[in-house]
């Protein structure tokens, strides 16, 4: 465990990829080695046609499996949408909230997502909220006018009774999703850094010394431990290198190395 207290966390975004068969394969090969990375939580947020044999196989072992998405009412109406009482019953304990696909391309609001987050924190799925700026918000200097809103708008609707292992958050700069493009180390901690301040401030320092944030965009096995080993960046949200159950070892190895003590 880091000197911070906070464990780290390692999670894969799958993303729309992956047939049942695939999942199975990769669930199996992964389920050795997060046994063995002691030091590490791990994740795995997968399709929703593979989350049933993915929860069934990680029962009872060290991998978290996680949804991409659901909604926040419980039942009723709402054709196309999970909640999460379903989620809960087919054994998932975690979900991305407000990834920033959902927000862009499927027009989620800062709203919806607090909304979602706090749905799931009630339900005790574990929400991993993102956040994140466009290039053009980052070199306008808006960057932290977004980040900021969207991390409010969250810790508004969440109240004053949320503790802060019970939600994780992760900051994740659209202009380095999918793009070979990372943040740098410094980047990452400073964006990552001001985000804890502002939780710091709208809560108090046991909800921000306890709450985990993570970096997404463009994490591989060769840039992970450099950001990793920054002091608030508390592990990884990755997309494209945890598709290869060999590279996501990796990744899991690396933030295992880095934070350990
Ligand atoms: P990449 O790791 O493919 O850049 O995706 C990051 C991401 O969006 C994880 O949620």
């Amino acid at each position: 465990m880091p000197e911070n207290g906070r464990r780290p966390m390692m999670a894969a975004n799958w993303k729309m990829n992956k047939t049942v068969t695939e999942a199975e394969r990769y669930i199996a090969a992964l389920l050795p080695r997060a046994a063995d990375s002691g030091g590490v939580d791990v994740a795995v947020f997968t399709p929703f046609t593979c989350l049933s044999e993915a929860a069934r196989m990680a029962e009872d072992s060290e991998v978290l499996v996680g949804a991409q998405n659901f909604y926040f009412e419980d039942s009723g109406a709402f054709t196309g949408e999970v909640s999460a009482p379903l989620l809960l019953d087919i054994g998932v304990g975690a979900v991305i909230v407000g990834h920033s696909e959902r927000r862009e391309v499927f027009g989620e609001s800062d709203e919806t997502v607090a909304k979602k987050a706090k749905r799931a924190v009630e339900a005790k799925l574990l929400p991993v909220v993102c956040v994140g700026e466009t290039k053009e918000e980052r070199d306008s200097g808006g960057m932290w006018d977004k980040i900021s809103g969207q991390t409010k708008a969250v810790m508004d609707e969440l109240g004053g009774d949320v503790s802060g292992d019970s939600v994780v958050f992760a900051y994740e700069p659209i202009w380095a999703i999918g793009t070979g493009d990372t943040a740098s180390p410094e980047d990452a901690q400073e964006a990552i850094g001001q985000i804890r301040g502002l939780l710091r401030e709208t809560r108090d320092d046991s909800f921000a010394d306890s709450v985990r944030i993570l970096y997404g965009g463009s994490v591989k096995p060769e840039n992970i431990a450099e950001i990793v080993a920054k002091e608030d960046v508390d592990g990884g949200l990755v997309g494209g290198a945890s598709l290869e159950v060999e590279s996501f070892e990796k990744l899991i190895a690396a933030a295992d190395g880095q934070k350990d003590g």
